[in-house]
Parts: C-alpha cells; structure tokens; sequence
C-alpha cells in the first residue's frame, strides 16, 4: 500500500460509515476497537479511567469496544499480577465499563483470555495444549482430559459473567501465541487424544468445544466472536493454517460450533495471505467461513504493532491511505468491521475525524502514549 496516497476520502469513506447488524445488534458504522491491555487493572478489576476511557473512544466515533483481555475464572490462566480478570469478583468493575460505553451509545464485547504455555509458571499451575510455548520453549505441561473439561467450564462461568455485566458478548482470544492458539498451531499442539497433531480438524476441536458451550449457556442473543491470527509474538511467520483449505475447515467449525463472527488478526491488513491473490487474511476468512469478519493492523499507521513496542516516538501518519484502501477492501467483500487499534489510543476522536476528512487534526499514536505498560497479550 502506498502511504502518500492523495487523499480521496470524501468520494469512498461512505461505505466504512453504513450500519452493519450482526444477529440482534445493529452497529452504526464498521469501527471496532480491540483489546488492549493498558494496566487498568488491580487485583483484576478495572479501574474507574478504564471505563471512562472506552466511553471516550464511542464518543468519537466507535461503534463496538473490545475489553482488553480478561484472564478467565482459572488458577492457571494467568499469574500476572497486573492482568484483568473477569470472576465474580470483579463483575462490579466489568458492569461500570459495560453500562458507561453503552449510555454513549456503544456495543462492548468482553475479551476471555487464557495464558497457556506463556504464563509464568513459579507456582507450577501452568497448563496448556502440549507444555510449549513454541519450538524451544516448554513451560508447564500438558491439561489432562479433565483439565480440558474444567478450563471449558471457567471459559463459560466467565462468558455468563460478561452476560450478566451486561455486554453484547465476549470474544474468545485465540490469537497470538496463547492458550487456544496452542491448540490452533501445530507446533504447539502434539496431542494425539483428538485435540491435536497435523490435522487442523483435530487442533481447533477445543476451542469449537468452548465456543458452542458458552453458546449454549448464554443462549442465541449473545454475540461471539473469536479472534485468531497466523502470527505469534514469538514468530511473525507462524501459520496455524498452511492452506485455504485449512482455514476453510477451522472456519467452518467453529462457525458451526455458534461463532458469529470472526476476527483475523494481522499486523498489516492489506499484506496478501497467499500467493496469486491480493486478498488479506480477513479477505480469504471472510470469503471462506462465510461469516461476518473483523480486519486489522496498522490502521492509519507506518509501524506496525511489534515495531510500536520496540521504536521510539511517532508512528507516521498514514489515514487517507489506510481509509482509501480500507474502503476499497470493504467494496470488494473482504471484511465487515475494521479495528484500529493505537490509532486510537493516539486520539480517541480518530474515527469522527475520518468521517469528516479533517486527518491534518488526528494525532498520531507515540509509544509514550502506552506509559510504562508493557504488551502482554
Ligand atoms: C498496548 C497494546 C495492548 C494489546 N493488548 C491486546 C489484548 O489484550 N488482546 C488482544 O487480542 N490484542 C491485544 N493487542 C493487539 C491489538 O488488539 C491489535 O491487534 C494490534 O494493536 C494491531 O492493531 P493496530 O495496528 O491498529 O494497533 C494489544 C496491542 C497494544 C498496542
């Protein structure tokens, strides 16, 4: 994508601001913001300025919010003191942020999230698909069957608290080199119980299982989206799927296990998948499941997330090129919703100001803008 691209917004951004209905919500506009862990947080509760500050992104423009990620009800999803939590105890603190976006007129989803092989593991409670982190990297070991059945569990009793928070739905984090992304990825995964090895079928088995239980406990008015992508933290150019076909055979079952939607994570949403096509991963998710689908990556921005971490100062940047080729992809079929994601960190009144084409008052993303949280999910 060129990022000088003249800047022919008023002609094309119309079709980025047209409703879009997902089951029983109807979204006034395609922008979503993800989860961003930003230290909120204490004993796992959110603090008040986390909810004021996702109110403050639906007053710019956002349609749906994404709650960073919240460890589900386990002891071993997570021993980051810092992280977010959502159990019974911090239901309070996931209502207040729940009911502040939605009296400005959002939607919110509830992020559920699980650490797996990733998590610290000093108190020797870690559980994941195989005990890998990735290649060269145990940590923990291996869930039992019954482990299996009691992480389903903590996935549900939290997706019934989201519920009872009020939000329109949760989203399964399955991206990124976690938990259910273990299952999801090969190298991760060498269970041979059915829930692993080479065929994908077998490996996004757990992750179906969790989405269709949390379908049946919260019932058909709850959205669900589930969030993937081929990238790990640890390695840019992991796949868990090699092939369309792959992805067409995890997409499908977990669109038959109650998904509605599915988010494709990217670091760059116009990088091509494969070969011989121009379409992004979100292109081939959508065209393959057939369910609405949620792009992002660097959205507006020069750099994209990884590099944010690792560079000082300013992402440069790049909003009439981004809003251009995101309008062009929306037209040609191949995503739904879009997130942006530090863009709006950097100015929570990113998406009105795209709207109204005054790009020269947005301001760009800087890392100090993230003060002294580091990424962890
Ligand atoms: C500070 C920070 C924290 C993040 N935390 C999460 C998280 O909790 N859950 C998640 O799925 N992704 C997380 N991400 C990834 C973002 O959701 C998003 O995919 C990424 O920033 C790319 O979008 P962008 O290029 O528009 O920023 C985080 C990103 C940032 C910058």
């Amino acid at each position: 994508m060129s990022h000088d691209a003249p800047n022919r917004l008023d002609a094309n951004v119309a079709g980025l601001f047209t409703p879009f209905t997902i089951g029983h919500v109807t979204l006034p506009n395609r922008f979503v913001m993800p989860g961003m862990q930003r230290g909120w947080c204490r004993d796992g509760a959110p603090l008040p300025e986390l909810a004021d500050y996702y109110r403050r992104r639906v007053e710019g423009g956002v349609a749906m919010v994404i709650s960073e990620s919240c460890a589900v009800n386990h002891p071993s999803a997570t021993a980051q003191p810092g992280a977010c939590k959502l159990n019974p105890a911090t239901l309070d603190g996931w209502s207040r942020c729940v009911d502040s976006v939605m009296a400005a007129g959002g939607q919110m989803l509830l992020q559920l999230w699980h650490e797996g092989a990733l998590r610290n593991d000093a108190d020797g409670r870690t559980l994941s698909p195989s005990g890998l982190g990735y290649r060269g990297f145990a940590q923990g070991r291996a869930a039992t069957l019954d482990e299996l059945a009691e992480l389903r569990d903590a996935y549900v009793a939290s997706a019934l608290l989201a519920r009872r928070a009020g939000a329109t739905g949760v989203e399964v984090h399955a991206a990124h080199g976690y938990m259910l992304d273990q299952f999801l990825w090969a190298e991760t995964n060498i269970r041979n119980d059915g829930y692993g090895g080479a065929a994908i079928e077998d490996r996004v088995r757990f992750p179906a299982e969790i989405v269709a239980a949390i379908r049946q406990a919260c019932g058909s008015d709850f959205l669900i989206s589930l969030r993937f992508s081929q990238w790990k933290e640890h390695d840019y150019a992991a796949r868990v799927a090699e092939t369309p076909d792959e992805l067409r055979a995890m997409t499908r079952i977990l669109r038959e296990a109650g998904a509605d939607m599915l988010h494709a994570s990217s670091r760059r949403f116009w990088v091509p998948e494969w070969p011989d096509s121009n379409r992004s991963l979100a292109g081939w998710t959508r065209a393959l499941s057939e369910l609405p689908t949620i792009t992002v990556g660097s959205v507006g921005l020069d750099k994209d997330v990884m590099e944010s971490f690792t560079t000082e100062g300013e992402a440069r940047g790049t909003v009439s090129a981004s809003v251009s080729e995101l309008s062009r992809r929306l037209a040609e079929g191949e995503f739904d919703l879009v997130s942006v994601g530090r863009s709006l960190i950097g100015d929570p009144d990113w998406v009105a100001k795209v709207r109204s084409g005054d790009h020269a008052a947005i301001r760009p993303f800087r890392k100090d803008d993230l003060g002294v949280v580091e990424w962890e999910s």
